[in-house]
């Protein structure tokens, strides 16, 4: 597989800055890896003493969140170029605690995909389903639909970089995992609908990560599977653990 792994910590909104530091200097030593690409996507306040923690180690930087506005009146709220100056490099848009607690819709989701490749951040894109979706048996339908309408006007060069994480939402903080079957069963979906959108080799080339209580007991399975390429990993990314599943 000439695809790189990509294994992302989201810290959520967890650790202040001084616990972040200490995080960082904890996990150093545990998440050395050179074949994989390993990112601490943290609290905006963390950004700044995290970037200088982590300076000269294989760890790059990741947000959270982001406005699609450089700057002006947008009262709470954090643009590309200060994540850019900050020294971020990617940045997760569509958690699905973003779209459900607040409210971000597919076409807030497209607008935000489209200023990160604009601004020079690489866009962790989350997408998956409810359990409603999961027992009705449409969750690949929906997850499709979301691609499409968070892809819509990004260009073939634009998605040979970037990630996808496919996020099944009844896995997320709840200690259910999706089986690797079930995970890869829509990694590789999410393959062919890139496949349907550009072409094989724009299919080939995006990296898609699963993320759902992944942790050091269940990630070699996971991982192991064609289709995905990383996790993007929530409560496990906090502990020491994080360093087993970056060398899983
Ligand atoms: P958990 O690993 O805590 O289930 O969170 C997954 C997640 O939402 C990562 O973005």
């Amino acid at each position: 597989m000439a695809r790189r792994r990509i294994i992302a910590g989201n810290w959520k909104m967890n650790k202040t800055p001084s616990e972040a530091v200490a995080l960082c200097a904890e996990l150093k030593d545990l998440v050395v890896n050179d074949a994989v690409d390993v990112v601490y996507c943290v609290p905006a306040i963390d950004i700044v003493p995290v970037a200088e923690a982590v300076k000269g180690t294989n760890v790059h930087v990741g947000a959270e969140n982001f406005y699609i506005e450089d700057k002006g009146a947008f009262t709470g709220e954090i643009s590309a170029p200060m994540l850019k100056e900050a020294g971020v490099e990617y940045v997760i848009i569509g958690h699905s605690e973003r779209r459900d607690i607040f409210g971000e819709n597919d076409i807030l989701i497209n607008a935000k995909v489209k200023k990160a490749f604009a601004s020079g951040l690489t866009p962790i894109l989350c997408c998956g389903e409810s359990l409603a979706l999961r027992k009705a048996g449409t969750y690949k339908e929906w997850i499709k639909r979301q691609i499409e309408w968070d892809l819509t006007d990004v260009t073939a060069d634009q998605v040979k970089t970037l990630v996808i994480a496919y996020e099944p939402i009844w896995a997320i903080g709840t200690g259910e995992t999706a089986t690797a079957d079930q995970a890869q069963e829509v990694c590789k979906m999410i393959r062919e609908t890139i496949a349907e959108m550009y072409d094989a080799a724009t299919a080939e080339a995006v990296r898609i990560q699963y993320g759902g209580s992944m942790n050091a007991g269940n990630a070699a399975e996971l991982l192991a599977k064609e289709d995905i390429d990383g996790g993007l990993i929530g409560g496990a990314s906090l502990k020491p653990d994080f360093g087993k599943i970056v060398n899983a």
